[in-house]
């Protein structure tokens, strides 16, 4: 980053000269970090569109391009090639594993995998029919009542351990969630079964039989996580970044996280997008949804279609579309009606002037739920499997910004437009 360019602002007559920061790759960032001192204003930037919030080593995206990297990897070539643990070593040590690195770290979280016995009984004090994403944010902001040995954020290793435990743990406790939701026993993790078999199984076994893990649909789920392991500064990287720059434990931070992504704008669009699928029914209704979509008084959106950042495509959701059809081949669904839905809505949406004249693309969350589903998950499911798998992400974004010594607690200003300075009223005079 040299700031060797800068760029002058008048405020008032007064002139200010602002650094320019160049990043590896992406557009040049103002750094105004002295403007409020300087010339006594603020920003104002709702949503963030024109913000960096921090600077990062670790994904980066080109919405223009439709690309992602991980810590420069393509994405593509990563789906293709790497595997979800490997990819997460990378995400947080900066670089791929040597054979030796890669089999201590897979020793490391496949020995985490257990939950405290004890989180059996919290668990049960959740009503059956919540939904998995509620008990995921109250179980794993529970994890700094159980594993207090990880929460002194000013120790690495703590802040190692807490990352491993997170790691290893989340896919337990997303299967937990869900056999509670359907009165089905919690299964025990398998050590021998690896990242992705061993949630299928923690899923869908049950005592009475044997299951067995199709590889294939192992490799899917993989591909699942791998594509949702980290997107540079979204809404709850960024919620979790915010809650960590106070010194909050990183089990409460991944919390924070989870609550973020829950929302139907965010994770939540997966499940939101099956159910409209459903909703439509037929493909002979889609029109109907789409002049929805279009009319300006109607709050109706094509749940998986657009994003803030991709303007051309969604990378992964290129991947995931092609694990789509392989999922749906060897499961031998084709006759679908949601699958159908989906394909039309995605042909006639893909050529509509309105989404192509706004760049509304079908994005990672219009492939994902079609895979989840066929794989037999309910779609209350989708988002905790999201949750799970960007939980590297956010444990990774967290440890960049614990050991950046620049680190300062979040603290965004505002614009005020309410009432100005007032005498209070008697409650009689009122
Ligand atoms: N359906 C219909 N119109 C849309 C949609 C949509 N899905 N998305 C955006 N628009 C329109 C929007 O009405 C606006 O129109 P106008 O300029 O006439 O006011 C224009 O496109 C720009 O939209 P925006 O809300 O300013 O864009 P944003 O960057 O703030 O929102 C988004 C991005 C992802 C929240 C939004 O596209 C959306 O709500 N999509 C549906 C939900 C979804 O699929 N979310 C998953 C995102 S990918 C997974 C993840 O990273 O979490």
């Amino acid at each position: 980053m040299a700031d060797s360019k800068s760029a002058k602002l008048l405020v008032e007559g007064k002139e200010i000269e602002l650094p320019i920061l160049s990043p590896t790759a992406g557009p040049d960032v103002l750094d105004i970090r002295k403007l409020y001192g300087q010339a006594d204003v603020f920003t104002y930037d709702p949503g963030f569109t024109s913000t960096a919030s921090c600077d990062s080593t670790i994904t980066y995206i080109d919405g223009d391009k439709g690309e992602l990297w991980y810590r420069g990897y393509p994405i593509e070539q990563l789906a293709a090639k790497s595997h979800y643990l490997e990819v997460c070593y990378l995400l947080l040590y900066g670089e791929l594993p040597t054979e030796d690195q890669m089999k201590d770290f897979e020793t490391r979280v496949t020995r985490h995998t257990m939950v405290h016995e004890q989180m059996h009984n919290f668990f049960r004090g959740f009503r059956r029919d919540a939904h998995p994403m509620a008990t995921m944010v109250g179980v794993v902001g529970a994890m700094s009542a159980f594993y207090h040995d990880s929460t002194d954020i000013s120790d690495p290793l703590q802040r190692e351990i807490a990352s491993v435990r997170l790691i290893a743990k989340l896919p337990t406790i997303a299967a937990m969630a869900y056999k509670y939701s359907i009165g089905q026993p919690f299964v025990y993790p398998r050590n021998d079964l690896d990242y992705a078999a061993n949630f299928l199984h923690m899923c869908f076994a049950v005592p009475a039989e044997p299951y067995h893990v199709d590889p294939a649909l192992a490799r899917a789920m993989d591909r699942i996580f791998t594509l949702h392991a980290d997107h540079e500064q979204n809404a709850s990287t960024s919620t979790v970044r915010l809650a960590g720059s106070s010194g909050a434990n990183p089990f409460a931070c991944i919390a924070a996280g989870i609550a973020c992504l829950w929302g139907p704008a965010h994770g939540g669009a997966n499940q939101a997008c099956l159910e409209m699928l459903r909703e439509i029914g037929t493909v002979d209704r889609i029109p109907e949804y789409i002049a929805k979509a279009k009319d300006k008084n109607d709050p109706f959106r094509l749940m998986g279609f657009g994003h803030r950042v991709y303007k051309n495509f969604d990378p992964r959701a290129k991947v995931m579309k092609e694990s789509a059809d392989e999922v749906l081949d060897l499961l031998g669904v084709h006759n679908n009606p949601t699958l159908q839905v989906a394909k039309e809505l995605e042909r006639i949406a893909l050529e509509d002037e309105y989404f192509v004249s706004k760049k509304l693309y079908p994005n990672v969350d219009f492939y994902s739920g079609i895979i989840l589903e066929a794989m037999g998950f309910p779609t209350s499911m989708f988002t905790p499997i999201f949750a799970l798998s960007r939980t590297v992400g956010w444990i990774s974004q967290w440890k960049e910004m614990i050991g950046d010594p620049q680190n300062k607690i979040g603290r965004p200003r505002q614009l005020y437009v309410g009432a100005d300075k007032r005498d209070y009223v008697d409650l009689g005079k009122r």
